[in-house]
């Protein structure tokens, strides 16, 4: 089995990585130029947002066809040779598996529309109630019922997300046995790992019926029991086959409790599970739409919670950030401006060093910040288009919604990549689909030569593959109620040695008392983002603004 403690992955957008042909779309031989660059930072994988064929209504998570690559993005022969190129270096390809639904334009979907009998049981199709309102209450996560018309017929399916995303009916043993032949085809293509778009949400009940709020609408179909049941089949028919697959599942709104079954070993799942409640600590009232400033003293509590439990119970998690679904971390716990150097490397720390796998979103590695667009011209995601409509519904002025979104839309990481400061950010040489941040001297170029926060993560990287504490040791938060610095510590029953991580999320410095259990004893330095030297543990400390610091004990 993979040591996944080991292993680090990298996630590239690729709509934004790097477009080869100057048609202002990332592509596939634009990642195949930008091997070498990936290979410097020197991850095992790189999970790959989708780029099968797609209307591109939500950006391929809409997929129309499995087993095809999209125009836009290349051919399967540039794929294969992707995933050879990779070979040569090393790393693995991940592939976003897109199941709780499928495009509209799905062969599926247009045979059921078409009266096939077979594929229209493969969704989720229901008659309007006797009143003539929709089958449920239920809303789509991008806004608006969860419902729309099936053709011109009485039915109407089921979307929880965008209206042209149909879900897919699980229960259907037909629909299961196509996601495995989906799982085997790019198995046969040499792809070991498989991220499963939102799959905590395939197991909705057999009866759909209306719900109280939403809260409760969640647990209609969320972490329902079946889930287990149909990764566990899904597991033995496909990836579990292979020693060497690495899986990782998208849970929404998940709990402890499921996250440790999806991941253990001995439940054949899943390698690990993405959970999102540290990613809302800056959501007012639980609402994404809105704006406040980061719950620090929430997020150590979720830390302390995810990443202590989940080690007691034997699942792993993955670590990140920043995908494509979320804006920079930097801009959100960070600071942007003054100290983004600093603190792109503090946050870098305070995940690499926890128990799981980390995950580097494109441009991370460089300190990228979120694009600072004028107008929502600029937007093109559907959520926020839909978010800045509602918002402005609900009487906001145009400036009040536009604040709002450009904090919190899934376009502020799907920018393109700052490759120079050329026109475009050396992305392309025309126009791309979504335009670059204004900020183009951060860009991989200048970072390369002048910077430090790359070489800061590819320490951390070398850290985790080096030290055993890291890659395998349990962990343990102290100082829980500092209410500025978050510290770890990483152990191991059979070792003496410890490591010690401590990492300053605010721009002021910070004097903690150190337990009394540590003090005295001799350190060694891990890492620092300023320049820390080696010695003895003094009762206190002084952290720095952003100051980040690993220290390894030997007593
Ligand atoms: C996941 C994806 C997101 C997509 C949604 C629906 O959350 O990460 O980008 O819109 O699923 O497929
Ligand atoms: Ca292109």
């Amino acid at each position: 089995m993979v040591n996944l403690g080991k292993k680090v992955i990298y996630q590239i957008y690729p709509k934004s990585f790097y477009d080869s042909n100057n048609d202002g779309i990332g592509d596939i031989q634009g990642i195949i130029q930008k091997i070498d660059y990936i290979k410097k930072l020197n991850v095992d994988m790189i999970w790959f947002n989708p780029f099968f064929v797609s209307p591109q209504n939500d950006n391929g998570y809409d997929i129309a066809n499995y087993y095809q690559i999209d125009p836009l993005f290349g051919t399967m022969a540039d794929f294969d040779e992707l995933v050879s190129k990779l070979k040569e270096i090393n790393v693995g390809v991940m592939l976003d598996m897109v199941f709780n639904h499928c495009s509209t334009s799905n062969e599926w979907f247009q045979r059921a529309l078409a009266g096939d009998e077979k594929y229209r049981k493969f969704f989720y199709l229901r008659k309007a109630k006797p009143d003539g309102s929709l089958p449920t209450n239920w809303q789509s996560k991008f806004g608006g019922p969860a419902w729309a018309k099936f053709g011109d017929t009485d039915y109407y399916y089921l979307h929880l997300y965008d209206p042209s995303q149909a879900d897919l009916n699980w229960h259907n043993p037909e629909v299961r046995q196509e996601v495995y032949k989906v799982v085997n085809f790019w198995r046969a293509k040499g792809v070991r790992g498989f991220r499963f778009d939102v799959i905590n949400v395939i197991g909705k009940a057999d009866k759909l019926v209306d719900s109280t709020d939403p809260v409760q609408e969640k647990s209609l179909y969320t972490d329902t029991p079946i889930v287990h049941q149909y990764l566990k089949e899904l597991n033995a028919a496909s990836f579990g086959k292979d020693f060497d697959s690495i899986t990782v599942g998208e849970m929404s709104s998940t709990t402890i409790k499921n996250s440790i079954k999806y991941s253990k070993p001995s439940e054949h799942e899943l390698s690990m599970v993405f959970n999102f409640h540290h990613l809302k600590v800056d959501y007012k009232n639980g609402e994404k739409w809105s704006k406040m400033p980061f719950d620090f003293m929430k997020l150590k509590n979720l830390f302390a919670d995810w990443q202590e439990k989940m080690d007691q119970g034997g699942g792993w998690n993955a670590l990140f950030w920043n995908n494509h679904d979320q804006p920079m971390a930097l801009n959100r716990f960070g600071d942007p401006g003054k100290y983004r150097i600093k603190s792109a490397e503090m946050l870098a720390t305070a995940i690499h060093l926890m128990r799981g796998t980390p995950y580097i979103y494109m441009g991370e590695e460089i300190g990228m910040i979120d694009p600072d667009y004028s107008s929502i011209n600029n937007y093109v995601d559907v959520e926020s288009l839909n978010a800045f409509n509602k918002l402005k519904k609900q009487g906001m002025s145009d400036e009040g919604a536009l604040a709002i979104v450009k904090a919190k839309s899934r376009d502020n990481s799907r920018t393109p990549m700052h490759w120079d400061s050329d026109q475009y950010a050396g992305f392309s040489k025309v126009k791309p689909w979504l335009m670059p941040r204004k900020q183009m001297q951060i860009n991989v170029c200048k970072e390369l030569t002048q910077g430090e926060i790359f070489n800061y993560y590819q320490k951390l990287i070398r850290i985790r593959k080096h030290e055993d504490l890291i890659s395998d040791g349990h962990i343990k938060m102290f100082l829980k109620n500092d209410p500025q610095i978050l510290a770890y510590e990483r152990f191991n029953l059979d070792s003496t040695s410890k490591i010690l991580v401590f990492t300053n999320f605010y721009g002021q410095e910070h004097k903690i008392q150190i337990p009394t259990a540590y003090v005295d004893q001799p350190y060694s330095i891990l890492i620092s983002n300023y320049q820390r030297v080696a010695g003895n543990l003094q009762p206190s400390l002084i952290f720095k603004p952003y100051e980040a610091l690993a220290i390894k004990l030997k007593p």
